[in-house]
């Protein structure tokens, strides 16, 4: 323990053992694991480069990224389907695995429990793990494969995590294939880059954010049991959005056929403030530019050509990413290490004498890693629209906007649409919203065609739909 003392000193960051000889012999020893997690090169490396200036993105010379758009909106209808069936290959052949990130903090939501575990349907109130890993298995039966879950959770939320599914005997998933992987942490700071204490025995660590997925697959050796599998294709997407196509075989096409190393999928912003990072091109090079880094003038602006919006690929967070592309960003490999990312945050310390402080305005900075900083480094990286109806409802805030309220609605009018597209009769308002709770299981039907073919085969259907419908909820 001396050594790591010794290390702390040099970095001038001894003033984390200050308060040793009050500790008892647990807490001496959390606060011993607890430093030995931090980097102290990497930190002095961010104290240098990101403390004491404005992190100001450069962002004059950015222009919007080219995207693919969807068959109906002018998009190569053929290619398509030659990706759809690609990526179907490639699903049967077993070489994709799922990525979920998991490991935030959820503090919008105020939800007491890990994000996955919260009721997200409209009649049945699945948790949002459990719809997942209903798509999986709608998945699994189609293509005859088992596909390698990944779960990123957060040390704050890892064994919850981990029971919850244990309770639930893993939603009829293999035990084997579902992996639950701890991402990694990293130290708060003040202004002048010391650590801050959370207590006098220990320190206020927080996740290394969404970026830290790809070194945490990396430290729990998933990229070797991914090829063991031979899996080489990553779906990555957030807990947080129950309507994601967690497999979606065109978007897998796609990213074969164009020899992409991350592919992204992009919805186009709703309105000119909606806050989603852009996908934008600078330097010949592929990125996502913060809403907030893109002055509100730019963010208006209108291409004469299109009459659309000029940055209207908004980004949601689902990504594919070549395995061995993937691995090399986690190791760093040929300078492709992700960046951090600075936020100041009010962080609960403690003063010189120990006690507690609550502060009432921002005291510290933590660091964060995104992953979507990859994408520069990607060979081919590629941005494909998707149809935000069928593969976006975020659950993020308590109320208003991506809310729990705001999914359910469009879990309905996902649900009403197949429905009413298949000929029911579900009177629905002018947003397309039926008046009572309905619910499908991604085991009935996953996607509209996965739907039509079980409600073809349904022997008695419903001559009108009534409150509380929930089609395959036994399966
Ligand atoms: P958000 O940016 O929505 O953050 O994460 P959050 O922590 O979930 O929620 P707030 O901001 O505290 O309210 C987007 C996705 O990235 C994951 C989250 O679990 C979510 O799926 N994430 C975020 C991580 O896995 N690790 C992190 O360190 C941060």
């Amino acid at each position: 323990m001396q050594s790591l003392i010794d290390a702390f000193h040099r970095a001038g960051q001894e003033h984390v053992f200050a308060f040793l000889d009050r500790l008892g012999p647990t807490e001496r020893a959390r606060l011993f694991a607890e430093a030995a997690e931090v980097d102290l090169v990497e930190l002095d490396r961010l104290r240098r480069t990101l403390l004491g200036r404005v992190a100001a993105t450069e962002i004059a010379d950015v222009v919007p990224a080219p995207y693919i758009p969807l068959p109906e909106k002018g998009g190569d209808s053929e290619k398509w389907i030659q990706a759809r069936a690609v990526g179907e290959e490639a699903l049967r052949a077993g070489r994709v695995a799922a990525f979920t990130v998991a490991g935030g903090q959820g503090t919008r939501l105020g939800f007491d429990g890990p994000k996955g575990t919260y009721p997200v349907t409209p009649v049945r109130h699945r948790p949002l793990f459990a719809v997942f890993a209903d798509k999986l298995r709608a998945a699994e039966r189609r293509y005859g494969r088992r596909i390698a879950w990944f779960i990123l959770t957060s040390h704050q939320n890892h064994d919850a995590t981990e029971a919850f599914f244990a309770q639930h005997r893993w939603f009829g998933l293999q035990r084997e294939q579902v992996h639950c992987l701890r991402q990694g942490r990293m130290p708060a700071v003040d202004p002048s880059g010391r650590i801050l204490l959370e207590t006098p025995g220990s320190l206020a660590l927080s996740p290394d954010g969404h970026g830290g997925s790809l070194r945490a697959l990396e430290r729990a050796g998933a990229f070797d049991r991914m090829q063991a599998v031979g899996a080489d294709v990553i779906s990555y997407f957030q807990v947080d959005n129950p309507l994601v196509r967690v497999i979606d075989p065109a978007f897998i096409g796609w990213h074969l056929l164009t020899g992409s190393e991350m592919s992204s999928k992009m919805v186009p912003k709703a309105y000119p403030e909606e806050k989603v990072g852009l996908f934008c091109r600078q330097h010949g090079r592929t990125c996502v530019v913060e809403y907030s880094d893109l002055p509100l003038d730019r963010q208006r602006e209108v291409d004469p050509a299109t009459g659309k919006l000029r940055f209207l690929a908004g980004s949601i967070a689902i990504h594919l990413l070549s395995r061995d592309f993937a691995r090399r960003v986690a190791r760093g490999e040929g300078g492709m290490a992700l960046p951090f990312h600075r936020a100041e945050k009010k962080v609960p310390t403690i003063d010189s004498e120990g006690r507690p402080v609550q502060p009432d305005r921002p005291n510290g900075i933590k660091f964060e890693l995104f992953v979507f900083d990859a994408l520069p480094f990607a060979s081919n990286p590629l941005v494909l629209e998707t149809d935000r109806a069928g593969d976006f409802a975020p659950v993020k805030n308590a109320e208003g906007a991506d809310s729990p309220e705001t999914c359910r609605d469009a879990q309905l009018r996902l649900f009403a649409s197949w429905l009413r597209a298949c000929g029911a009769d579900l009177p629905v308002d002018a947003s397309g919203r039926p008046a009572f709770p309905i619910e499908v299981s991604p085991l009935f039907g996953d996607d509209f065609a996965a739907f039509a073919e079980s409600w073809r085969r349904l022997e008695s259907k419903p001559s009108s739909i009534t409150p509380g419908l929930c089609l395959g909820a036994d399966s």
